[in-house]
Order: C-alpha cells, then structure tokens, then sequence
C-alpha cells in the first residue's frame, strides 16, 4: 500500500480526524490524498495532496477542511464506477470515509459491490451509526445545544415561561434525549416515541395547579416542529409559549475534547486497519478500545435504550 485518499461529511472532530489520517499516514510513508466535496468530488476526481503541514492548526475548527456535498448520483452505478475511474487512475489503493450512515452505505457499497479496500470512520451529530456507541461530533453538538437549553433555563425561570427548543435529528431522538437529560428538562419529544400529547398538556396543566411556573420541551426536529407544538401548548392551557429552533449551529462550533481525541484515536486506527489489510468495516471504541466492525454486521438500526432514559427523565424532572 503506498497511498491512501479520504473523504469526509461534516461535524465537530472531523478535522481532528482527517489530521489524525493524515499524520498516521505519512508517518508510514503512505501518500495521502484528499477528496474535495465527498463523493461529490470522488465521481469528478477532485482530489487534493495532503501532507503534515497542510493538516497543522485544524484540531480544533468546525466543519471540514475538504467541503462536503450531498451527492445522490453516487448511489447509482454509474457514479460508482465513476469514483472507482478515479481512484485507479491515480494509483489509490484504500480510502478512508469519515462521515455518518450516508457516508458508510457509499463506503460499504465501493467495498462490498467493487470489492475497493475501504475504512469507515462514524461521525455524525445524530451519533445513530448501528453498532457504534459514539460517534465523532456527537458530544460537541451535544454540547451546543445544551449550552443553549441552559442559557433559554435561565430567561425561562425569571419570566415564568414555557419554552419548546427544536433540536436536529430528523429520524433519531439522540440529541434531544442527552440535552433534555443534561439540561434537566421537564419533557423530551421523540421521532422513536409516541408520547402522547394529551399526557404533556395534562402534566403542565397538573404542574401549573401545584405551582410550577416554568418548563422546557425538547423536540427532535423529525417528531415535529417547534412552532407547532408551542402553538397546541399555548391553545390548550392558555399559557404563554416561546420557541428556539437551534438548527444547524450544532453541527458546527469547536468539537469538544472528547471529539478530538475520539477523533485521534479512530483516524489513527483507520489508517492502521488499511495497513493490515483490514478492510470493509469501520473502526469505534468498545470499552476505550478500537475494534473493527464489518459493514452490515449490525444491521440496519442502532439499538438505544430510550425507554430507561425517558423513565429516568421524568422521575428526575
Ligand atoms: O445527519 C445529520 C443531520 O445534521 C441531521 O441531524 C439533520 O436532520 C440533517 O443532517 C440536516 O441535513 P442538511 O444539512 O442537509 O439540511
């Protein structure tokens, strides 16, 4: 194996991780190369040289240095055959694909159909990758979000106001359950849980008899919106309602520590399962320890106990 090219979506940590690629790389005296725009540039072959020096003072910035796109042509058979032009001609021999679960399907097909070495590395905000327990830029838009939710606690509390905050996550809860649970809110709407409407009025209606005077809601942006549930809110209790809609500034910011080093410690251990020859799979951390995890091997849904965490939330709340 002598050179390698990568691919990223964007999150908080994905440039510590393309550092972390490219360093672990050129300490093994593979050439890297990075592809522009994801698999967007990968079927127009738009790559770029990458050395140490071009991956210096990015540890700790937003977004991805490569631009990302959504590429839909990719999941034909032409733009696959397209990128895999691409990478022959320039003498590519595995490529690392950090991203979420578009991202991982183009890496299991490029693997699994065209038999192309790849590696995955999970990173998405909604961290909803089946089998992987964290993945990179979870915590940082975690984090975002509940900055957020603590400062809207804040004005919630001296005006005696119900809020409903909207957090991304259009077909997984993930980051409105951790936030409701970090931020201590009084109620969490999910697109995996149907909690009945009529039981959140009853309890603010309850609460309200026994004095209390202010709540946030949390809503996963693909349970509902928040202008719309702050409107029911307000229409069945006669209570004053405000909205914030965090939208895409949690995928953006300075990844948190936490992002960094899982970062470091999964594109240093991609590079390493190319190396061996390790292909077809992702790497994440079991127990703080790297593993490798064949593409599909488990299955198509993440299993997340959201039962218990919405049981511990009430009783806390
Ligand atoms: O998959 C990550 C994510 O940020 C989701 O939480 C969100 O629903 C979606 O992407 C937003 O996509 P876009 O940036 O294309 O609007």
């Amino acid at each position: 194996m002598k050179k390698i090219a990568v691919l990223t979506r964007d999150c908080g940590g994905v440039n510590a991780a393309i550092r972390a690629v490219v360093r672990t790389a050129v300490a093994r005296g593979l050439a890297v190369e990075g592809v522009m725009r994801g698999y967007e540039g990968l079927m127009r072959g738009d790559f770029v040289p990458l050395d140490r020096r071009s991956v210096s003072n990015i540890i700790g910035l937003g977004g991805t240095i490569l631009k990302t796109a959504r590429a839909e042509e990719f999941c034909t058979e032409e733009g696959q055959k397209a990128a895999l032009a691409h990478l022959r001609a320039r003498a590519i021999d595995g490529l690392i694909v950090i991203g979420g679960n578009g991202s991982l399907t183009g890496a299991r097909e490029l693997a699994g159909r065209h038999g192309f070495p790849v590696v995955g590395v999970p990173a998405t905000i909604d961290n909803d990758v089946p089998g992987v327990e964290s993945a990179i830029g979870a915590d940082t838009a975690v984090n975002v979000a509940l900055d957020a939710v603590d400062k809207i606690r804040d004005t919630a509390t001296s005006l005696e106001r119900i809020f409903v905050v909207e957090v991304m996550g259009r077909k997984c809860g993930w980051i409105a359950m951790q936030v409701a649970l970090a931020g201590g809110c009084e109620e969490v709407l999910l697109p995996e849980k149907d909690v009945p409407f009529e039981s959140v009025l009853e309890e603010i209606k309850d609460g309200r008899r026994r004095g209390k005077a202010s709540w946030i809601i949390v809503v996963a942006e693909g349970r509902g919106s928040a202008a719309d549930i702050a409107s029911a809110v307000t229409a069945a209790t006669g209570l004053e309602t405000r909205i914030a809609v965090l939208g895409h500034v949690q995928r953006g910011g300075r990844p948190t520590a936490v992002d960094r080093i899982l970062a470091a410690r999964l594109g240093n251990a991609a590079v390493e399962a190319l190396a061996a020859g390790r292909t077809g799979g992702l790497v994440h951390l079991v127990c703080g320890r790297v593993e490798f995890l064949p593409f599909g091997a488990a299955g198509e849904a993440k299993r997340t106990d959201i039962e218990s965490d919405y049981r511990l939330l009430k009783v806390l709340s």
